[in-house]
């Protein structure tokens, strides 16, 4: 056999999820998607971020069901727990632990720089509190407590990555190799998905507009009505342009859905109207989330098997988190 992927050298994947709000086909198609295909070929780690919520205020009752909502998706999706590590991320201490730390070793400079945070407190003039500011050492602490090699990240945390690297790298050129200093991984399936009434924009749970976005967890005549709704281009032909961003969108999704490239859509849709591709699309979709809707609610309703769930993940999970938070406690000079 020359197959070097054996569990021992397979490379370490870890990527999170905050709960805020629920979560939409383009979280899904964009990043859960490939969560589930990673699986096969990496060590995964996978958390909800439930830490990250709370940098913008949130209500107790509402976080908690959301908490254990993206747990449950994530599980609904085909993750499997016994497999990869797939946990809260607010159950295992060492996360806010590491992250204090790693804030003594980052600079209040690097940290003013970040886009979203200058995004953010735009959008919460009220309140921009130091949680918010510090958001990416946490975020370098999720990554870097469990070893890992590579992070999935779209775009808008392209930049949080960085600094991860940064810190590792700072860190580890004081004390020795501490810490695996991890990169980007692009995944193949990853697709951008934009908002179903304004393509200029990326489709968003915080988007004000229900119909610009469809939810995971969306009924099958709620996501069909919205394809029904999207708005599409001047025009007749079903193909990807430039000066088709509404089409060229829905033949994303449809691809990303079904698997067929853009040319075997174009070819399948050929001469039909935009109103019969619409359709085709939602009830594409529909079809897609069906299983995940239903899983997902059989998994919320047997709460005692989703909490043996969620503990036996954190505990999987810090059993790796200690050792690397120990091992830099140690380098430090703290007493254990
Ligand atoms: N900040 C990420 C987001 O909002 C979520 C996240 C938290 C994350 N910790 C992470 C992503 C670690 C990758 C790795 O999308």
């Amino acid at each position: 056999m020359c197959d070097t992927n054996t569990e021992a050298t397979k490379k370490k994947v870890l990527s999170c999820i905050q709960p805020s709000g629920l979560l939409t086909l383009g979280n899904y198609l964009g990043a859960l998607k490939s969560w589930v295909e990673m699986q096969n070929d990496f060590d995964c780690t996978y958390a909800v971020a439930d830490l990250h919520a709370i940098t913008v205020r949130q209500e107790p009752a509402k976080l908690r069901s959301q908490i254990y909502s993206t747990f449950a998706i994530l599980l609904a999706l085909g993750i499997d727990p016994e497999k990869n590590t797939v946990f809260i991320q607010s159950q295992v201490p060492e996360h806010a632990a590491l992250a204090w730390l790693l804030s003594c070793y980052t600079q209040f400079g690097e940290m003013s720089r970040m886009t979203q945070f200058k995004d953010k407190s735009k959008k919460h003039p009220d309140n921009i509190n130091v949680g918010l500011f510090s958001y990416p050492v946490l975020m370098a602490a999720d990554i870097l407590l469990y070893k890992s090699d590579l992070v999935p990240v779209g775009d808008d945390q392209k930049q949080h990555l960085e600094i991860a690297r940064d810190i590792a790298i700072r860190f580890n050129n004081i004390y020795g190799d501490v810490f695996t200093v991890p990169e980007a991984y692009i995944p193949k399936a990853g697709a951008r998905i934009r908002s179903l009434q304004d393509s200029s924009r990326k489709m968003s749970k915080s988007d004000d507009n229900a119909n610009a976005w469809v939810a995971i967890l969306d009924g099958r005549d709620d996501i069909i009505r919205k394809f029904k709704r999207a708005v599409t281009d001047s025009g007749s032909e079903i193909r990807i342009a430039e000066d088709k961003p509404g089409i060229s969108n829905l033949i994303t999704i449809y691809s990303a859905v079904t698997g067929k490239t853009a040319a075997e859509v174009e070819r399948e849709f050929d001469g039909r109207g935009y109103g019969e591709f619409k359709l085709a699309v939602g009830e594409a979709v529909a079809d897609e989330l069906a299983p995940v809707k239903q899983r997902h609610d059989e998994i919320i309703g047997d709460k005692k098997t989703l909490e043996r769930l969620y503990k036996a993940g954190a505990e999987k999970a810090e059993s790796v988190a200690r050792k690397t938070y120990f091992k830099a406690m140690k380098k430090v000079g703290f007493v254990l």
